[in-house]
């Protein structure tokens, strides 16, 4: 893993209310240990945020939100800006994620100007990427990633981005209980450092943290660990028991 300091990020998605988060919150802060080799990532919903952080602000674990709008302000109902985010305590944006892709109209063109939001309010983001499985049949995984990344990051230069994440998640993977194998996810995440290194240049791309998402679980993290550029995970069901998440922490 060159050096870099592996993430498990915790993704969950449209779950738990805000009684139910604080409790998988406390167990989360009260069992990762402080100054651990691997930092931890939780995303709750928007609503749970702000209490979530209060449980977590004195633990190693960091906030994350699930998207974000682009715009600082203004008539957007039902939107959340970076600003707000930023106020909750977030220090992560997860953005472009397959589902927001799939059933909310994301698009490249958003996505950029959603990873600019963040980058302009100091969140980081964790942008996602990934195949759907006719596009892995037609053998378009590359072609496809390397539009994702390209467009997701257009305009941005490498000064600004020393902290992004790529989540590398197959869209067949996820939430299906089949996990790419480890030969798959290594191939796709060489790939994308590999286009990181094309436009941003080698320093960015060696310390660039690319994560694996999609049916992540206990039993196969430590295998997608040990390949050299899988830099930690993105973990969707199996972040919402504690006690599974720990385990998967703890590889
Ligand atoms: P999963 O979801 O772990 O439930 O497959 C991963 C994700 O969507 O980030």
């Amino acid at each position: 893993m060159s050096g870099r300091r592996p993430l498990i990020a915790g993704n969950w998605k449209m779950h738990k209310t805000c009684d139910e988060a604080v409790k998988t919150a406390q167990t989360l802060a009260r069992s990762i240990p402080p100054a651990g080799d691997t930092e931890v990532m939780i995303a709750p919903p928007f609503t749970a945020l702000a209490q979530v952080f209060d449980v977590i602000k004195n633990s190693p674990i960091e906030l994350g939100a699930q998207n974000l709008h682009w715009k600082n302000q203004g008539a957007y109902t039902g939107e959340i800006s970076a600003a707000m985010l930023k106020s909750t305590g977030c220090g992560y944006a997860i953005i472009g994620h397959s589902e927001r892709r799939q059933f909310f109209g994301e698009t490249d063109a958003t996505v950029n100007l959603r990873i600019k939001a963040a980058i302009a309010h100091s969140l980081n983001p964790v942008l996602c990427v990934g195949e759907t499985e006719e596009e892995r049949d037609a053998e378009a995984t590359f072609k496809i990633l390397d539009r994702q990344v390209n467009k997701g990051l257009e305009g941005l230069v490498a000064d600004q981005l020393p902290d992004l994440v790529i989540a590398y998640e197959p869209v067949w993977a996820i939430g299906t209980g089949k996990t790419a194998t480890i030969d798959q996810a290594q191939e796709a995440h060489w790939f994308i450092r590999s286009l990181v290194e094309k436009r941003f240049g080698n320093p960015l791309a060696n310390c660039l943290r690319i994560l694996y998402g999609g049916s992540v679980k206990p039993n196969n993290i430590s295998d997608l660990m040990t390949m050299a550029d899988v830099d930690g995970a993105l973990v969707g069901g199996a972040s919402l028991e504690a006690e599974t998440f720990i385990q998967i922490v703890s590889y």
